[in-house]
């Protein structure tokens, strides 16, 4: 990757939108923003260009409603998705959304055929499957974004507890994002310390439960939609570390062929990022009850590969 960088955002919705923002204010790439929505994408991107004088940062950004003006981005993040509807049952979410991700890959990969492609659409960890499936790409260049929203919500609760810094604190979640996540405390620090040694079980175990409810907790406070500032800089984050090379160590949705046991499926395992986009898949090792967590956390993800079918 030489000269200016560029990412394009698909879906200009709450994650798409403010993902711009981030990379804008980072100053970390040229922006384009797509969506199917005629006016949104150039909106909301003349809109952040304007914002750019006061902050001043020195990135393009650009809205569109095709693909023309994303080819040959560096890095893609796909955020385009419908929420779930009255009446709509997951499953019906689920062939939905595969939809709008298969035909948003197509054009993608089209386009930007060396691009390194970051998926935050739910439900996370099978969208990403069907980018990986659809574009063709290499397992390095398909991953998913949800660890590090995960791990992050985790930080903050732990800091909020232990009343330190966010910046003292680490935390490790793997598996699939959704109710079968597994925070693994043993891994969780706190300027070096486990957590295990710092935080009495009880109050453990609620955060444990307040991170693996994280999502539906915002959603339970806003009504009208999901959270979107902590995911769209978690995405950013990913795409910061691929463009700068920083050989990063982030929890991420990836493909795995017998990791952790974990057979021809998208789940989240920690791995190192760098400007091949996953640079290697760290194997952590974990009690029983740990790999028993991350198996049936696999196996959720699984029963929606195989309503997909791919
Ligand atoms: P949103 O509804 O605000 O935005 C979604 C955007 O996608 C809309 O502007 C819509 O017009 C656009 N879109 C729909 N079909 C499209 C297509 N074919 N091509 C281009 N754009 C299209 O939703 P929000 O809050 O931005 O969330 C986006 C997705 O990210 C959802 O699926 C949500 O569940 C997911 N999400 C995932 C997280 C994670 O940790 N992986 C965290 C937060 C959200
Ligand atoms: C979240 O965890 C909805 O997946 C989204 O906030």
């Amino acid at each position: 990757m030489t000269g200016r960088n560029k990412i394009t955002v698909v879906g200009a919705g709450n994650v798409g939108a403010t993902a711009a923002h981030w990379i804008a204010s980072k100053e970390l790439a040229d922006v384009v923003l797509v969506d199917i929505v005629e006016g949104t994408p150039q909106g909301k991107s003349l809109d952040l260009a304007q914002a750019a004088p006061i902050d001043g940062f020195d990135v393009k950004l650009v809205g569109a409603n095709s693909y023309e003006e994303t080819a040959d981005s560096d890095i893609v993040i796909i955020t385009a998705g419908l929420p779930r509807k009255p009446g709509m049952s997951r499953d019906d979410l689920l062939k939905t959304n595969a939809d709008i991700v298969g035909k948003v890959t197509d054009e993608v990969a089209k386009h930007s055929p060396n691009a390194v492609l970051i998926i935050v659409s739910n439900p996370l960890d099978a969208m990403a499957q069907v980018a990986f499936k659809r574009s063709g790409f290499p397992k390095n260049r398909v991953l998913g974004m949800a660890g590090v929203l995960d791990s992050a919500r985790m930080r903050c609760f732990i800091a909020e507890e232990l009343n330190v810094s966010v910046e003292n604190v680490t935390a490790f979640v793997l598996g699939g994002h959704g109710d079968t996540m597994v925070p693994l405390p043993r891994y969780s620090t706190v300027a070096g310390i486990p957590i295990t040694e710092l935080i009495e079980k009880d109050k453990l175990d609620a955060i444990l439960k307040r991170t693996a409810n994280g999502g539906a907790e915002i959603v339970g406070l806003l009504k009208t939609g999901s959270a979107y500032y902590a995911p769209s800089l978690g995405a950013v984050e990913m795409a910061e570390a691929i463009l700068k090379d920083k050989k990063k160590i982030l929890p991420c949705a990836v493909y795995l062929e017998g990791e952790y046991g974990v057979n021809n499926l998208f789940v989240g395992v920690p791995v190192k990022l760098g400007k091949n986009g996953v640079e290697q898949i760290i194997e952590i090792s974990l009690t029983n009850e740990e790999r028993a967590a991350l198996h049936k956390s696999a196996g959720a993800v699984q029963e929606l590969i195989d309503v997909l079918g791919i």
